[in-house]
């Protein structure tokens, strides 16, 4: 921690209450449990933490990067944090101006988080094909107000999931987006302490050129939240907000987040894609993006498409149709399905392995790119399987992983 003897001030990390979207990815990266929550706000043990800046470049907003100069003996507590709508204003002091930590985005802050992060199993940078995205453009004090378009149900009416492909218009305003970011989306109204609603995170599913190509408008792919995570009865207060909204009716949104999640574009690049549920929104979008420029070219010159995709049921599974009208040479497409009556309990990782050949031909080639999105619970399963494929052609994982991470061939985006 930076400290000066004469002064005795230091560099405390916040987080902002205002611009944080609680997408808990601080807490994920960081090596030593230095950031918690509570059901309000995000905040650093400022005991704990010791400025690796591990969790500056994964945060999607920005809202983890602010360090306020302090007085040792009046740093802001937990509590103190906790109660925060906003950041408190500068305590006044004078810090040597050699005391600031590495600011977000530069060269060397990357290379901090690369090469100290083996408890980051993804990568921390784009494919060097990826275009530039841009992000943070509209946020909670400039957010910008969608159209909805329309509002469509995905899964079959029988099934108890409630999937919602929701077309959302920007109008004249730029919203400038690729595919594999997401939008934050301010649900109205406010919580129970009062506060207005923090904004919840959708990846797109749509290309950039729009859901509706040349049309300034987005696609999200929504579950209606009915059950929190251990099964008791919940009414998620975005989800629905967002599965219930009408044609015509107005939203606010902020973003576009995200600078890594973003798919290769020069020729001869190959996509793994696996997912879950609305994990499948990215997929889509990059799926489409590779769709329509296949349509546009005479000659397609991109790789190879692998997709693995889990579900409960068939019922269940999101797009289902319109990814099995996708031609075989364009899409090699694998479902699991866990639990269709009368057939073997599968998971993703389980229906990987049935393909461990054609997996290792791809995982060889240096211009392949894996995307992992949907439940947090399958992360470990497919990093288990991609480590078995390594292992059946003679690969060393941990260097094979590393090669991953470090040349962003390895995104993982599970909430
Ligand atoms: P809340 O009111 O915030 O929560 C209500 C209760 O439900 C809480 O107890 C909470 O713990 C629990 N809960 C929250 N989420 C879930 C869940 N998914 N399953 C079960 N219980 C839950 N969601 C999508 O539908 N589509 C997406 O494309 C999508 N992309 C995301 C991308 C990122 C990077 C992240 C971090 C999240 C994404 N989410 C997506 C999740 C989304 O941001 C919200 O968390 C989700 O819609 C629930 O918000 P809510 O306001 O309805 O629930
Ligand atoms: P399960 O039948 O065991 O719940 P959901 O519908 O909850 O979003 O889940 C999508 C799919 O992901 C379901 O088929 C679910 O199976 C499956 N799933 C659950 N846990 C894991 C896991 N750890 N790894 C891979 N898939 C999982």
């Amino acid at each position: 921690m930076a400290t000066t003897e004469q002064a005795q001030v230091t560099k405390q990390h916040l987080i902002d209450p205002e611009i944080c979207i609680r997408c808990n990815t601080c807490e994920e990266t960081c090596p030593i449990d230095a950031i918690t929550h509570d059901g309000t706000n995000y905040v650093v043990k400022p005991d704990i933490c010791n400025h690796c800046m591990a969790c500056v470049a994964p945060c999607p907003t920005g809202a983890i990067d602010n360090w306020q100069p302090v007085f040792v003996e009046k740093m802001y507590s937990l509590e103190e944090q906790y109660s925060w709508d906003e950041l408190p204003a500068l305590q006044a002091l004078e810090v040597p101006a050699d005391d600031t930590p590495v600011a977000a985005g530069t060269d060397s802050d990357a290379e901090v988080t690369i090469q100290g992060s083996n408890y980051v199993a993804g990568s921390q940078i784009p494919p060097w094909s990826a275009s530039h995205s841009y992000t943070n453009l509209y946020g909670t004090r400039n957010f910008i107000t969608a159209t909805v378009s329309g509002n469509y149900r995905l899964t079959d009416e029988s099934s108890e999931s409630d999937i919602r492909h929701v077309v959302l218009d920007f109008g004249e305003t730029p919203f400038p987006v690729l595919e594999g970011q997401s939008i934050g989306i301010i649900p109205p109204g406010t919580d129970a302490s009062d506060r207005l609603h923090h904004a919840r995170q959708y990846s797109l599913a749509s290309p950039r050129d729009g859901e509706r190509p040349r049309y300034n408008n987005v696609s999200i792919t929504v579950k209606r939240v009915v059950q929190d995570y251990d099964g008791n009865p919940v009414q998620g207060v975005c989800s629905n907000y967002v599965c219930d909204l009408k044609k015509g009716d107005k939203v606010q949104v902020i973003g576009p987040f995200g600078h890594t999640f973003l798919m290769p574009n020069h020729p001869g690049s190959n996509i793994i894609m696996i997912c879950t549920g609305t994990g499948s929104a990215p997929m889509r979008a990059m799926t489409e993006r590779r769709r329509r420029k296949r349509q546009e070219e005479a000659v397609d010159e991109h790789g190879k498409l692998m997709l693995f995709f889990g579900a409960r049921c068939q019922e269940e599974l999101p797009y289902f149709g319109p990814l099995n009208k996708l031609p075989k040479d364009f899409i090699d497409i694998n479902f699991a399905f866990s639990r269709t009556p009368g057939q073997p309990k599968k998971y993703v990782q389980d229906v990987m392995r049935e393909r461990i050949v054609d997996l290792l031909e791809l995982l060889k080639n240096e211009d392949t790119y894996i995307y992992v999105c949907g439940l947090k619970g399958m992360e470990a399963g497919v990093l288990e399987v991609l480590q078995e494929v390594a292992a059946s052609g003679g690969m060393d994982w941990s260097e094979l992983h590393a090669n991953l991470r470090q040349k962003g061939r390895l995104h993982l985006e599970t909430y």
